[in-house]
């Protein structure tokens, strides 16, 4: 959408609000009305997103770097896609790619500011393999600290805590009864603290993935990004894009919780610090289009 995020970021939050079932069992009146509120979260958030789409058309310069809208609006102009298909595509990304990125690199940012020995290690990482330029992609096997630490954010604080799926078929789970259209729930963040597979599960130690290689876990103990055929589309993608941003900003900036702020856990649809306030203080600023040819390529 380019840098101006108008409501995007409240609507996002009230949505993620509605979104989230009941603790209790409502009365039936209260359903309808929950269902309401969801509608009402959705539209508002659809209709913000085409607004902004529309004010990039107008004030858009030639040579600025495209936007995903950019190319979104080149595929309604070519009749690819309907302008609501468009703003659903935006939609749904800002839940399932920048909700998600965003909530594991606060994370992150918390960790390594609570870790200093491991902000030393990442940043010491990214001077001696970067030797100060913009990290690209093909960089990233070179960074395994920084590797480890997003594998260990993300086993620590999964941003989609609880996969859901809904029974197709009855059967048993175990020696539970599954009725057909019952919704089932795993907790990556439940199953990525058991200790049958972690050794002092709740330690941060990015070492757990650099130095025990060999140790094989079972396929489920470790899913951050689901599983199965519908696992998520952007593994590669977020990976990528999360040692990157580790490496550069803590080359390049001190990043610290901010003084008298406190942080505490909001389990929405997505896990993230809630409150979290950060300080930032560095010599560079990042420069937009650097770090998008940096993570893109364009
Ligand atoms: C740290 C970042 C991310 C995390 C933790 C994450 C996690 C997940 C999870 C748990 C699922 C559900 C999988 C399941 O139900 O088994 C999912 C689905 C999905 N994710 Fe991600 N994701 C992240 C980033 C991204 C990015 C950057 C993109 C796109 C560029 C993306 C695109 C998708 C899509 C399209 C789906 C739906 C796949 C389907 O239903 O077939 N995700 N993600």
């Amino acid at each position: 959408l380019g840098p101006e995020t108008g409501a995007v970021p409240d609507l996002l939050a009230r949505l993620q609000d509605a979104l989230l079932p009941p603790a209790l069992p409502l009365p039936a009146r209260w359903h309808a009305l929950r269902r309401h509120r969801l509608r009402r979260a959705s539209r508002d958030l659809a209709d913000e997103v085409s607004a902004l789409m529309r004010r990039r058309r107008a004030t858009r310069r030639e040579d600025s770097p495209p936007a995903v809208a950019d190319l979104l609006d080149t595929a309604c102009e070519e009749g690819a896609l309907t302008r609501e298909g468009a703003t659903s595509v935006i939609v749904a990304n800002l839940f399932a790619a920048h909700e998600t990125t965003a909530a594991a690199l606060s994370w992150l940012l918390l960790l390594l500011d609570r870790h200093p020995h491991l902000r030393r290690r990442v940043r010491d990482e990214a001077d001696r393999e970067l030797a100060g330029r913009p990290p690209t992609a093909a960089d990233v096997p070179r960074l395994p600290v920084a590797g480890a630490v997003v594998k260990e954010t993300l086993r620590l604080y999964p941003p989609l805590w609880l996969v859901q799926r809904t029974v197709e078929e009855p059967t048993e789970l175990a020696g539970f009864p599954l009725r057909r259209g019952q919704r089932v729930g795993v907790s990556p963040f439940v199953l990525h603290r058991d200790p049958h597979h972690y050794d002092r599960p709740a330690a941060f130690d990015p070492d757990r993935w650099i130095e025990r290689p060999d140790t094989p876990l079972p396929k489920y103990a470790f899913m951050p990004f689901g599983g199965g055929p519908r696992n998520c589309l952007g593994t590669h993608f977020a990976t990528t894009a999360m040692t990157i941003a580790a490496a550069t900003l803590t080359r390049d900036y001190r990043i610290s919780q901010s003084p008298g702020t406190a942080t505490t856990f909001d389990t929405r649809t997505i896990l993230q610090p809630h409150g979290l306030t950060l300080d930032v203080a560095g010599p560079r600023i990042i420069d937009r289009d650097v770090l998008d040819r940096s993570i893109f390529g364009t």
